[in-house]
Protein backbone atom coordinates (compact mmCIF):
# COMPACT_ATOMS: atom_id res chain seq x y z
CA UNK A 1 0.00 0.00 0.00
CA UNK A 2 0.93 3.73 -0.90
CA UNK A 3 -0.80 6.91 0.02
CA UNK A 4 -0.80 9.23 -2.79
CA UNK A 5 -2.48 12.51 -3.32
CA UNK A 6 -5.16 13.62 -5.99
CA UNK A 7 -6.06 16.72 -6.89
CA UNK A 8 -9.34 16.85 -8.59
CA UNK A 9 -10.74 19.77 -10.45
CA UNK A 10 -14.34 19.68 -9.29
CA UNK A 11 -17.22 21.47 -10.89
CA UNK A 12 -20.89 22.26 -8.57
CA UNK A 13 -23.36 24.05 -11.32
CA UNK A 14 -25.96 24.52 -8.76
CA UNK A 15 -24.22 23.62 -4.90
CA UNK A 16 -25.40 25.40 -2.35
CA UNK A 17 -22.66 24.82 0.73
CA UNK A 18 -19.81 24.69 -1.94
CA UNK A 19 -18.22 27.33 -4.20
CA UNK A 20 -20.10 27.88 -7.71
CA UNK A 21 -18.00 27.29 -10.88
CA UNK A 22 -14.87 25.01 -10.93
CA UNK A 23 -12.57 24.56 -8.02
CA UNK A 24 -9.46 22.40 -6.96
CA UNK A 25 -9.84 19.65 -4.05
CA UNK A 26 -7.14 17.45 -2.55
CA UNK A 27 -7.72 13.81 -1.38
CA UNK A 28 -5.43 11.77 0.41
CA UNK A 29 -5.99 7.97 -1.14
CA UNK A 30 -4.25 4.46 0.56
CA UNK A 31 -3.81 2.35 -2.28
CA UNK A 32 -2.00 -0.53 -4.27
CA UNK A 33 0.36 0.94 -6.94
CA UNK A 34 -0.87 -1.43 -9.33
CA UNK A 35 -4.81 -0.17 -8.76
CA UNK A 36 -6.00 2.32 -10.90
CA UNK A 37 -6.70 6.17 -10.82
CA UNK A 38 -10.28 5.53 -10.63
CA UNK A 39 -10.07 2.99 -7.47
CA UNK A 40 -8.56 6.09 -6.14
CA UNK A 41 -11.07 8.55 -7.14
CA UNK A 42 -13.76 5.70 -6.07
CA UNK A 43 -12.01 5.54 -2.28
CA UNK A 44 -12.21 9.32 -2.14
CA UNK A 45 -15.95 9.38 -2.81
CA UNK A 46 -16.29 6.84 -0.37
CA UNK A 47 -14.24 7.58 2.52
CA UNK A 48 -14.49 11.57 2.00
CA UNK A 49 -16.73 13.57 -0.39
CA UNK A 50 -20.05 11.05 -1.15
CA UNK A 51 -20.97 14.29 -3.24
CA UNK A 52 -17.44 13.70 -6.02
CA UNK A 53 -19.01 12.95 -9.38
CA UNK A 54 -17.58 10.39 -11.42
CA UNK A 55 -18.70 8.23 -14.17
CA UNK A 56 -17.61 4.26 -14.43
CA UNK A 57 -18.90 1.24 -15.07
CA UNK A 58 -16.73 -1.99 -15.98
CA UNK A 59 -13.41 -0.74 -14.56
CA UNK A 60 -11.91 -2.91 -17.09
CA UNK A 61 -11.39 -0.87 -20.19
CA UNK A 62 -14.47 -2.30 -22.13
CA UNK A 63 -17.48 0.01 -21.10
CA UNK A 64 -15.76 3.38 -21.86
CA UNK A 65 -17.53 6.05 -19.33
CA UNK A 66 -14.50 6.86 -16.73
CA UNK A 67 -12.39 9.01 -19.47
CA UNK A 68 -10.63 11.53 -17.75
CA UNK A 69 -7.72 13.85 -17.82
CA UNK A 70 -4.64 12.47 -15.69
CA UNK A 71 -2.28 15.17 -15.22
CA UNK A 72 -3.39 16.89 -18.27
CA UNK A 73 -3.51 13.69 -20.61
CA UNK A 74 -6.98 11.96 -21.90
CA UNK A 75 -7.15 8.68 -20.40
CA UNK A 76 -9.62 6.36 -19.09
CA UNK A 77 -9.09 6.27 -15.11
CA UNK A 78 -9.68 2.48 -14.87
CA UNK A 79 -6.88 1.95 -17.35
CA UNK A 80 -3.99 4.22 -15.63
CA UNK A 81 -2.23 2.29 -12.77
CA UNK A 82 -2.04 5.05 -9.61
CA UNK A 83 1.50 4.28 -9.47
CA UNK A 84 2.53 5.65 -12.81
CA UNK A 85 0.61 8.32 -12.45
CA UNK A 86 2.33 9.12 -9.62
CA UNK A 87 5.91 9.33 -11.09
CA UNK A 88 4.17 10.87 -13.85
CA UNK A 89 3.45 13.51 -11.76
CA UNK A 90 6.60 13.81 -10.09
CA UNK A 91 8.16 13.77 -13.65
CA UNK A 92 6.10 17.23 -14.27
CA UNK A 93 7.40 20.74 -13.94
CA UNK A 94 5.49 23.61 -13.22
CA UNK A 95 4.08 24.11 -16.71
CA UNK A 96 2.92 20.59 -16.91
CA UNK A 97 5.92 19.09 -18.89
CA UNK A 98 7.27 16.00 -17.96
CA UNK A 99 10.97 16.09 -17.09
CA UNK A 100 13.69 13.77 -15.95
CA UNK A 101 14.11 12.76 -12.50
CA UNK A 102 14.88 9.26 -10.99
CA UNK A 103 11.72 8.38 -11.07
CA UNK A 104 12.10 8.17 -14.79
CA UNK A 105 14.36 4.84 -14.30
CA UNK A 106 11.49 3.13 -12.98
CA UNK A 107 11.98 3.68 -9.41
CA UNK A 108 9.11 4.14 -7.29
CA UNK A 109 9.20 7.59 -6.43
CA UNK A 110 8.00 8.07 -2.78
CA UNK A 111 4.55 9.64 -1.32
CA UNK A 112 4.35 13.12 -0.99
CA UNK A 113 5.79 14.99 -3.99
CA UNK A 114 3.52 16.43 -6.45
CA UNK A 115 -0.51 15.27 -6.54
CA UNK A 116 -1.57 13.14 -9.13
CA UNK A 117 -3.90 15.84 -11.28
CA UNK A 118 -7.52 14.69 -12.81
CA UNK A 119 -9.43 17.03 -14.46
CA UNK A 120 -12.81 16.29 -16.57
CA UNK A 121 -12.26 15.62 -20.63
CA UNK A 122 -11.87 18.40 -22.27
CA UNK A 123 -13.90 20.09 -25.59
CA UNK A 124 -16.82 18.51 -23.54
CA UNK A 125 -19.04 20.69 -21.60
CA UNK A 126 -18.79 19.41 -17.81
CA UNK A 127 -21.69 18.45 -15.74
CA UNK A 128 -20.54 18.22 -12.49
CA UNK A 129 -16.88 17.41 -11.86
CA UNK A 130 -15.21 15.01 -13.90
CA UNK A 131 -18.68 14.14 -15.75
CA UNK A 132 -18.76 15.52 -18.94
CA UNK A 133 -21.94 16.35 -21.28
CA UNK A 134 -20.97 13.80 -24.58
CA UNK A 135 -24.29 14.26 -25.86
CA UNK A 136 -23.58 17.52 -27.30
CA UNK A 137 -20.09 16.81 -28.34
CA UNK A 138 -18.83 13.46 -28.71
CA UNK A 139 -22.33 11.55 -29.76
CA UNK A 140 -24.23 14.43 -31.81
CA UNK A 141 -21.30 14.59 -33.93
CA UNK A 142 -21.00 10.93 -34.27
CA UNK A 143 -24.99 10.79 -35.72
CA UNK A 144 -23.46 13.40 -38.04
CA UNK A 145 -21.33 10.28 -39.55
CA UNK A 146 -24.34 8.26 -40.25
CA UNK A 147 -23.01 5.79 -38.34
CA UNK A 148 -24.95 2.10 -39.48
CA UNK A 149 -24.25 0.61 -42.84
CA UNK A 150 -26.14 1.66 -45.94
CA UNK A 151 -26.86 -1.48 -48.16
CA UNK A 152 -28.44 -2.20 -51.20
CA UNK A 153 -31.35 -3.50 -52.05
CA UNK A 154 -34.15 -6.38 -49.88
CA UNK A 155 -31.99 -8.24 -46.88
CA UNK A 156 -31.26 -11.40 -47.65
CA UNK A 157 -32.70 -14.12 -46.36
CA UNK A 158 -29.98 -15.15 -43.82
CA UNK A 159 -27.17 -12.44 -43.86
CA UNK A 160 -24.62 -11.01 -46.03
CA UNK A 161 -21.35 -13.04 -46.85
CA UNK A 162 -18.36 -10.96 -46.39
CA UNK A 163 -14.75 -12.46 -46.87
CA UNK A 164 -13.33 -12.55 -43.60
CA UNK A 165 -9.96 -10.75 -45.55
CA UNK A 166 -12.38 -7.77 -46.59
CA UNK A 167 -13.28 -6.65 -42.87
CA UNK A 168 -9.54 -6.73 -41.90
CA UNK A 169 -8.71 -3.37 -42.81
CA UNK A 170 -12.24 -1.66 -40.08
CA UNK A 171 -10.97 -4.27 -37.44
CA UNK A 172 -8.71 -1.20 -35.94
CA UNK A 173 -11.82 1.12 -36.11
CA UNK A 174 -14.41 -1.68 -34.57
CA UNK A 175 -12.48 -1.43 -31.43
CA UNK A 176 -13.61 1.61 -30.36
CA UNK A 177 -15.15 1.69 -27.24
CA UNK A 178 -16.56 5.52 -27.13
CA UNK A 179 -15.12 6.79 -24.47
CA UNK A 180 -14.17 10.20 -25.72
CA UNK A 181 -10.41 10.25 -24.76
CA UNK A 182 -9.53 11.44 -28.29
CA UNK A 183 -12.36 14.09 -28.62
CA UNK A 184 -11.23 15.78 -25.62
CA UNK A 185 -7.45 15.43 -26.54
CA UNK A 186 -7.78 16.95 -30.01
CA UNK A 187 -6.06 20.29 -30.85
CA UNK A 188 -8.11 20.71 -33.94
CA UNK A 189 -11.47 20.56 -32.23
CA UNK A 190 -10.31 23.24 -29.23
CA UNK A 191 -9.92 25.69 -32.49
CA UNK A 192 -13.11 24.54 -34.27
CA UNK A 193 -15.33 23.17 -32.03
CA UNK A 194 -17.60 22.30 -35.41
CA UNK A 195 -14.78 19.76 -36.44
CA UNK A 196 -16.75 16.68 -36.92
CA UNK A 197 -13.75 15.24 -34.63
CA UNK A 198 -11.68 11.62 -33.87
CA UNK A 199 -14.01 9.32 -32.94
CA UNK A 200 -16.70 10.58 -35.21
CA UNK A 201 -14.71 10.13 -38.22
CA UNK A 202 -12.85 6.57 -37.00
CA UNK A 203 -16.32 5.64 -37.53
CA UNK A 204 -16.91 6.95 -40.60
CA UNK A 205 -14.00 4.79 -42.36
CA UNK A 206 -15.46 1.50 -39.99
CA UNK A 207 -18.45 1.94 -43.07
CA UNK A 208 -16.04 3.21 -45.71
CA UNK A 209 -13.95 0.36 -45.72
CA UNK A 210 -17.09 -2.02 -45.15
CA UNK A 211 -17.63 -3.61 -48.59
CA UNK A 212 -21.36 -3.88 -47.82
CA UNK A 213 -21.97 -0.16 -47.76
CA UNK A 214 -22.78 0.92 -51.08
CA UNK A 215 -22.64 4.28 -50.63
CA UNK A 216 -19.27 4.89 -50.06
CA UNK A 217 -18.34 7.74 -52.45
CA UNK A 218 -21.31 9.84 -50.92
CA UNK A 219 -20.04 9.72 -47.97
CA UNK A 220 -16.43 10.47 -48.65
CA UNK A 221 -17.94 13.22 -50.94
CA UNK A 222 -20.12 14.25 -48.04
CA UNK A 223 -16.81 14.16 -45.62
CA UNK A 224 -14.58 16.24 -47.94
CA UNK A 225 -16.48 18.51 -49.01
CA UNK A 226 -17.88 19.92 -45.23
CA UNK A 227 -15.11 22.93 -44.44
CA UNK A 228 -15.24 20.92 -40.74
CA UNK A 229 -14.52 17.15 -41.96
CA UNK A 230 -11.28 15.43 -43.14
CA UNK A 231 -9.40 18.12 -44.40
CA UNK A 232 -9.83 19.99 -40.56
CA UNK A 233 -7.61 17.67 -38.93
CA UNK A 234 -3.98 18.72 -38.25
CA UNK A 235 -2.25 15.81 -38.12
CA UNK A 236 -0.84 16.22 -34.37
CA UNK A 237 -1.58 12.57 -33.29
CA UNK A 238 -2.67 13.68 -29.86
CA UNK A 239 -5.68 11.40 -30.86
CA UNK A 240 -3.41 8.34 -30.97
CA UNK A 241 -1.58 9.29 -27.96
CA UNK A 242 -5.23 9.27 -26.33
CA UNK A 243 -6.71 6.42 -27.21
CA UNK A 244 -6.57 3.55 -25.29
CA UNK A 245 -7.82 0.66 -27.67
CA UNK A 246 -5.53 1.64 -30.21
CA UNK A 247 -8.10 2.91 -33.04
CA UNK A 248 -5.54 5.25 -34.34
CA UNK A 249 -7.85 7.90 -35.33
CA UNK A 250 -6.12 10.36 -36.97
CA UNK A 251 -4.68 7.28 -39.20
CA UNK A 252 -8.28 6.74 -39.97
CA UNK A 253 -9.05 10.15 -41.12
CA UNK A 254 -5.74 10.01 -43.00
CA UNK A 255 -7.26 6.74 -44.79
CA UNK A 256 -10.29 8.26 -45.68
CA UNK A 257 -8.43 11.18 -47.63
CA UNK A 258 -6.26 8.76 -49.38
CA UNK A 259 -9.93 7.06 -50.36
CA UNK A 260 -11.79 10.38 -51.36
CA UNK A 261 -8.79 11.03 -53.47
CA UNK A 262 -9.07 7.46 -55.34
CA UNK A 263 -12.45 8.98 -55.74
CA UNK A 264 -11.18 11.70 -57.47
CA UNK A 265 -13.03 14.42 -55.65
CA UNK A 266 -11.56 17.83 -54.89
CA UNK A 267 -12.89 19.49 -52.08
CA UNK A 268 -13.97 23.14 -51.56
CA UNK A 269 -11.26 23.27 -48.90
CA UNK A 270 -8.57 22.85 -51.47
CA UNK A 271 -7.13 19.66 -49.16
CA UNK A 272 -6.73 17.14 -51.61
CA UNK A 273 -4.91 19.51 -54.06
CA UNK A 274 -3.04 20.89 -51.28
CA UNK A 275 -1.78 17.08 -50.61
CA UNK A 276 -0.94 17.05 -53.69
CA UNK A 277 1.60 19.48 -54.40
CA UNK A 278 2.85 19.28 -50.80
CA UNK A 279 3.96 15.50 -51.92
CA UNK A 280 5.10 16.68 -55.09
CA UNK A 281 7.45 19.12 -53.98
CA UNK A 282 9.16 17.55 -51.38
CA UNK A 283 9.56 14.89 -54.01
CA UNK A 284 11.02 17.36 -56.25
CA UNK A 285 13.44 19.25 -53.98
CA UNK A 286 13.15 17.08 -50.89
CA UNK A 287 11.85 20.02 -48.44
CA UNK A 288 9.09 22.49 -48.72
CA UNK A 289 8.94 25.09 -50.88
CA UNK A 290 6.19 27.25 -49.06
CA UNK A 291 6.03 29.59 -51.99
CA UNK A 292 5.64 27.18 -54.55
CA UNK A 293 2.75 24.97 -52.37
CA UNK A 294 0.25 27.95 -52.42
CA UNK A 295 0.68 28.05 -56.39
CA UNK A 296 0.51 24.03 -56.78
CA UNK A 297 -1.86 23.95 -54.13
CA UNK A 298 -4.43 25.91 -56.27
CA UNK A 299 -2.79 26.12 -60.02
CA UNK A 300 -1.35 22.55 -59.83
CA UNK A 301 1.87 22.10 -62.00
CA UNK A 302 1.41 23.99 -65.14
CA UNK A 303 5.52 24.39 -65.87
CA UNK A 304 5.97 26.44 -62.89
CA UNK A 305 3.57 29.11 -63.82
CA UNK A 306 0.13 30.01 -62.94
CA UNK A 307 -2.35 29.16 -64.46
CA UNK A 308 -5.07 30.49 -62.47
CA UNK A 309 -8.82 29.92 -62.45
CA UNK A 310 -11.01 32.22 -60.95
CA UNK A 311 -11.26 29.56 -58.04
CA UNK A 312 -7.65 29.67 -57.52
CA UNK A 313 -7.46 33.39 -57.97
CA UNK A 314 -10.11 33.94 -55.08
CA UNK A 315 -7.99 31.07 -52.72
CA UNK A 316 -4.70 32.89 -53.56
CA UNK A 317 -5.86 36.09 -52.31
CA UNK A 318 -7.78 34.75 -49.45
CA UNK A 319 -4.33 33.27 -48.68
CA UNK A 320 -2.18 36.79 -48.62
CA UNK A 321 -3.36 37.22 -45.11
CA UNK A 322 -1.90 33.87 -43.53
CA UNK A 323 0.90 34.79 -45.66
CA UNK A 324 1.65 38.55 -44.38
CA UNK A 325 1.21 36.73 -40.52
CA UNK A 326 3.58 34.24 -41.27
CA UNK A 327 6.42 36.87 -42.12
CA UNK A 328 5.24 39.67 -39.58
CA UNK A 329 5.93 36.63 -37.00
CA UNK A 330 8.58 35.20 -38.71
CA UNK A 331 7.36 32.24 -39.25
CA UNK A 332 8.54 32.75 -42.80
CA UNK A 333 11.85 34.29 -42.53
CA UNK A 334 13.25 34.22 -46.07
CA UNK A 335 11.42 36.65 -48.25
CA UNK A 336 13.48 35.33 -51.20
CA UNK A 337 11.74 32.20 -50.97
CA UNK A 338 8.82 33.35 -50.82
CA UNK A 339 8.98 34.00 -54.48
CA UNK A 340 8.47 30.78 -56.25
CA UNK A 341 12.18 28.68 -57.95
CA UNK A 342 13.95 29.82 -55.62
CA UNK A 343 14.21 27.32 -52.89
CA UNK A 344 16.95 24.95 -53.87
CA UNK A 345 16.58 21.64 -54.14
CA UNK A 346 18.47 19.24 -51.09
CA UNK A 347 22.80 19.27 -51.74
CA UNK A 348 24.55 16.02 -52.87
CA UNK A 349 22.52 13.04 -53.68
CA UNK A 350 19.66 13.52 -50.49
CA UNK A 351 17.67 14.21 -53.30
CA UNK A 352 17.81 10.87 -54.84
CA UNK A 353 17.53 9.25 -51.46
CA UNK A 354 14.17 11.27 -50.57
CA UNK A 355 12.89 9.78 -54.07
CA UNK A 356 13.91 6.35 -53.64
CA UNK A 357 11.75 6.32 -50.30
CA UNK A 358 9.03 7.61 -52.73
CA UNK A 359 9.92 4.55 -55.18
CA UNK A 360 9.86 2.20 -51.53
CA UNK A 361 6.56 3.54 -50.63
CA UNK A 362 4.80 2.89 -53.98
CA UNK A 363 6.23 -0.48 -54.32
CA UNK A 364 5.44 -1.75 -51.33
CA UNK A 365 1.98 -0.22 -50.79
CA UNK A 366 1.41 -2.42 -47.32
CA UNK A 367 -1.59 -1.44 -44.86
CA UNK A 368 -0.23 -1.69 -41.67
CA UNK A 369 -3.21 -2.50 -39.46
CA UNK A 370 -3.35 -3.30 -36.06
CA UNK A 371 -5.16 -6.21 -34.60
CA UNK A 372 -3.98 -8.61 -37.01
CA UNK A 373 -0.76 -9.80 -36.59
CA UNK A 374 2.96 -9.04 -34.59
CA UNK A 375 5.79 -7.70 -35.23
CA UNK A 376 7.84 -10.94 -35.95
CA UNK A 377 4.82 -11.92 -38.49
CA UNK A 378 5.42 -8.14 -40.11
CA UNK A 379 9.00 -9.19 -40.69
CA UNK A 380 8.39 -12.49 -42.13
CA UNK A 381 5.79 -11.51 -44.51
CA UNK A 382 7.82 -8.50 -45.33
CA UNK A 383 10.96 -10.97 -46.31
CA UNK A 384 8.83 -13.59 -47.38
CA UNK A 385 6.38 -11.35 -49.42
CA UNK A 386 3.23 -13.28 -48.42
CA UNK A 387 0.43 -12.21 -47.69
CA UNK A 388 -0.76 -13.90 -43.90
CA UNK A 389 -2.76 -16.71 -43.85
CA UNK A 390 -6.39 -15.72 -43.41
CA UNK A 391 -6.58 -17.64 -40.37
CA UNK A 392 -3.40 -15.25 -38.42
CA UNK A 393 -5.27 -12.20 -40.05
CA UNK A 394 -8.45 -12.41 -40.04
CA UNK A 395 -9.62 -14.31 -36.87
CA UNK A 396 -10.69 -11.59 -34.25
CA UNK A 397 -8.71 -12.01 -31.16
CA UNK A 398 -9.74 -10.72 -27.70
CA UNK A 399 -8.63 -7.70 -28.28
CA UNK A 400 -11.02 -6.95 -30.99
CA UNK A 401 -14.70 -4.85 -29.86
CA UNK A 402 -12.65 -3.36 -26.78
CA UNK A 403 -11.38 -6.49 -25.09
CA UNK A 404 -10.33 -6.10 -21.57
CA UNK A 405 -7.43 -4.41 -20.71
CA UNK A 406 -4.61 -2.42 -22.19
CA UNK A 407 -1.90 -3.64 -24.15
CA UNK A 408 1.47 -2.86 -24.66
CA UNK A 409 2.41 -0.42 -27.50
CA UNK A 410 4.64 -2.56 -28.86
CA UNK A 411 2.13 -5.41 -29.27
CA UNK A 412 -0.48 -2.66 -30.67
CA UNK A 413 1.90 -1.78 -33.52
CA UNK A 414 0.40 -4.66 -35.89
CA UNK A 415 1.24 -6.26 -38.81
CA UNK A 416 0.13 -6.00 -42.60
CA UNK A 417 -2.41 -7.75 -44.74
CA UNK A 418 -0.26 -6.88 -47.85
CA UNK A 419 -2.29 -7.15 -50.67
CA UNK A 420 -5.80 -7.54 -48.84
CA UNK A 421 -8.08 -6.76 -51.32
CA UNK A 422 -11.84 -6.35 -50.50
CA UNK A 423 -15.34 -7.37 -52.06
CA UNK A 424 -17.22 -5.61 -54.25
CA UNK A 425 -14.03 -3.60 -55.41
CA UNK A 426 -13.68 -1.55 -52.02
CA UNK A 427 -9.95 -1.29 -51.89
CA UNK A 428 -7.77 -2.32 -48.52
CA UNK A 429 -4.69 -1.49 -49.39
CA UNK A 430 -4.37 2.52 -48.58
CA UNK A 431 -1.08 3.54 -48.01
CA UNK A 432 -0.63 4.91 -51.65
CA UNK A 433 1.21 8.25 -52.01
CA UNK A 434 -1.36 10.82 -53.49
CA UNK A 435 -1.48 10.64 -57.32
CA UNK A 436 0.99 13.17 -58.51
CA UNK A 437 -0.83 13.74 -61.83
CA UNK A 438 -3.59 16.48 -60.20
CA UNK A 439 -7.10 15.62 -59.58
CA UNK A 440 -9.92 15.84 -61.91
CA UNK A 441 -13.31 16.70 -60.98
CA UNK A 442 -15.18 13.71 -62.31
CA UNK A 443 -18.78 14.49 -61.04
CA UNK A 444 -21.00 17.49 -61.92
CA UNK A 445 -20.49 18.95 -58.15
CA UNK A 446 -17.34 19.11 -58.98
CA UNK A 447 -16.75 20.93 -62.22
CA UNK A 448 -19.41 23.48 -60.77
CA UNK A 449 -17.31 23.77 -58.24
CA UNK A 450 -14.03 24.32 -60.56
CA UNK A 451 -16.14 27.02 -62.43
CA UNK A 452 -17.04 29.19 -59.44
S1 LIG B 1 -4.60 14.20 -35.44
FE1 LIG B 1 -6.37 15.34 -36.22
S2 LIG B 1 -8.16 14.38 -35.27
FE2 LIG B 1 -6.36 13.67 -34.15
S3 LIG B 1 -6.19 15.07 -32.41
FE3 LIG B 1 -4.91 15.92 -34.03
S4 LIG B 1 -6.25 17.33 -35.17
FE4 LIG B 1 -7.58 16.03 -33.90
S1 LIG C 1 -11.21 6.23 -31.00
FE1 LIG C 1 -10.20 5.56 -29.12
S2 LIG C 1 -10.16 7.40 -27.82
FE2 LIG C 1 -11.62 7.79 -29.47
S3 LIG C 1 -13.59 7.22 -28.60
FE3 LIG C 1 -12.81 5.41 -29.66
S4 LIG C 1 -11.69 4.25 -28.13
FE4 LIG C 1 -12.02 6.28 -27.27
S1 LIG D 1 -14.96 2.06 -16.13
FE1 LIG D 1 -13.27 2.63 -17.31
S2 LIG D 1 -13.79 1.94 -19.28
FE2 LIG D 1 -15.37 1.16 -18.06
Amino acid sequence: MAEYTIKVRRYQPDGEDVPRGPYWQEFEVELDPTLSVLDGLLQARDRDDGSLAVRCSCRAAICGSCGVKVNGQSTLACLTQIGEAHERANRMNGNGEVTGGDSEQGELSPAGGNPIVIEPMGNMPVLKDLVVDMESTHWEKMRRVTPWLLDDGDPPERERIVEPEAMVDITQTIACIQCGACVSACLSMEADPDFIGPAALAKAYRFVGDPRDVETRERLYDLAQDPHGIYDCTHCFSCVDACPKGVAPMDQIMRLRRAAGEEKINDRNNGHRHEIAFTKIIRKKGTLDEAELLQESYAAGVGGKLKPSKRAIVGLAQSMPTAVRGIKSGKMRSIPKLIPGVHHKLPGDAQEHVQRIYEHAEEHKTELNLYITGEEEILENAQGDEPPEAAETGAPDDRMGGGAGSLPRTDLVGGGAPGTQATDGVPTDRTELVDEGGARPTDQADREDEER
